[in-house]
């Protein structure tokens, strides 16, 4: 694994050097820490945070290899080529993970931004040619080295905000060269970052103007062209379908997660962004990790979710962005659902990556508390992406980075102080 190395102005990045030991001492709140804490955390359990006060952590290579109170730390830790780091009034968290990004992109849709503020709506947007097909047209003639070098520096970005694991999606290719294009992208970005990094197809994202009237044609051309190439390359974890009006209807959405399934991917999908058509139950039935979006949301899509092993994940970068409703948390919660948060950071939506802003915008338009939102945004977001053993939390031996803050009041006053960069260091792994 090769770390790539940095300088970013936002903060400081510890990356992993050989033998590197460092010991975070007097931390005022160590959070989410414990051998045994749960894979999911739902319902009124979204409440709980384990956290120790006064403690240590010691790390080796960036692996956790001890943690307690500052009472008991003496004598566990060996004080040879330790970088000693005083915390006080510090907390230390483990990195979020981001569950659904578009972090692959060629270019940036300020004009649209600005045809927003003149009335128009995203959908109308779209419909005009602007939107995913506009940042598809600007990607297909960009090179597979030009866009992973933009990928890399939004990224080392994420990753100094304390975001340490990333799902990428496709989905601005939409032929068969430019989707097999991204996805490559996302294998580099894959092997050359120390944080964990997972790949979503999403084909079926838009069908191409050329395929607008012609929708079998675009979905043989996914299910006969790109899926086996995927497969062959081991380009992606996941497949995704924009399953909405204007986009991919529920029929549609099950036949391309059922040609992925047999290409040995894993269904995780956009369902109920601006309408709720009956997504969620078919996803929830195809086995789907996770249901991403739900702006929309009716009683049969939380019966639906219950009892099943499938992640919500709420996008409230979107909502606030577009000026369309915030899913509704509470209402997932108080049916003893767990809700995990991502930034779905792409240049059309949602142009922000920052999970600090994502867990004031749950906090302050969605009423979760601090502590519910954190835990949707490491616990159930790393259940969101398959990470659950190594990430969200900081146990021995866990994989995650580690978030150092500033030295602050309260855990709480994270969310409170909107746009504010907390983040003293990050320790990657
Ligand atoms: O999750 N809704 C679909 N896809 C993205 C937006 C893509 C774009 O506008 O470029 C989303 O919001
Ligand atoms: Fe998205």
């Amino acid at each position: 694994m090769i770390d790539i190395k940095f300088v970013c102005a936002l903060g400081k990045v510890s990356l992993k050097e050989k033998m590197s030991k460092i010991l975070i001492k007097n931390i005022k709140g160590l959070v989410q820490v414990g051998e045994d804490l749960p894979k999911v955390r739902k319902g009124k359990d979204m409440q709980t945070l384990s956290i120790l006060e006064n403690a240590f952590l010691a790390l080796e290579d960036g692996d956790v290899i001890a943690y307690g109170l500052m009472e008991d730390w003496e004598g566990i830790t060996d004080w040879r080529d330790l970088e000693i780091v005083d915390a006080d009034g510090c907390f230390v968290l483990p990195a979020f993970c981001d569950s659904h990004t578009h972090a692959v992109f060629a270019k940036t849709r300020e004009e649209e931004f600005v045809d927003r503020i003149h009335g128009l709506t995203y959908e109308e947007i779209a419909l005009k040619g602007g939107g995913i097909l506009n940042s598809a047209r600007r990607l297909a003639g960009m090179s597979e080295d030009e866009l992973v070098e933009h990928a890399q520096k939004r990224i080392n970005k994420m990753i100094v905000l304390g975001t340490g694991a990333i799902e990428i999606k496709s989905g601005y290719g939409l032929s068969v060269e430019a989707e097999l294009k991204m996805l490559r992208v996302i294998k580099r970005l894959k092997q050359t970052n120390s944080i964990s990094i997972k790949a979503t197809f999403l084909g079926a994202h838009a069908f191409p103007t050329e395929y607008k009237q012609n929708h079998r044609g675009y979905i043989d051309l996914i299910i006969s062209e790109m899926l086996p190439q995927i497969e062959k390359e081991g380009l992606a974890d996941y497949i995704d379908v924009f399953c909405e009006r204007n986009y991919f209807s529920v029929e549609e959405m099950e036949e391309i997660l059922l040609a992925g399934k047999k290409h040995g991917l894993k269904p995780k999908v956009h369902v109920n962004q601006f309408s709720a058509m009956g997504g969620v139950g078919k996803a929830v039935e195809l086995g789907a990790l996770s249901v991403d979006h739900l702006e929309e949301l009716t009683d049969e899509d939380i019966e639906a979710l219950k009892n099943s092993n499938c992640m919500p994940v709420i996008l409230p970068g979107c909502s606030h962005f577009l000026g369309i409703p915030f899913g509704d948390a509470r209402r997932m919660m108080d049916a003893d659902l767990p809700v995990a948060l991502a930034s779905d950071f792409n240049p059309g939506s949602t142009p922000n990556y920052n999970l600090f802003t994502i867990w004031s915008l749950a906090c302050i338009k969605m009423k979760m508390t601090p502590e519910e939102a954190l835990n949707a945004l490491t616990i159930n977001a790393a259940y969101a992406m398959d990470l659950a053993e190594t990430h969200g939390k900081i146990c021995l031996g866990s994989r995650s980075p580690i978030i150092l803050t500033n030295e602050i009041p309260s855990l709480a006053y994270l969310p409170y102080s909107f746009g504010e960069n907390n983040v003293q260091r990050v320790f990657l792994s």
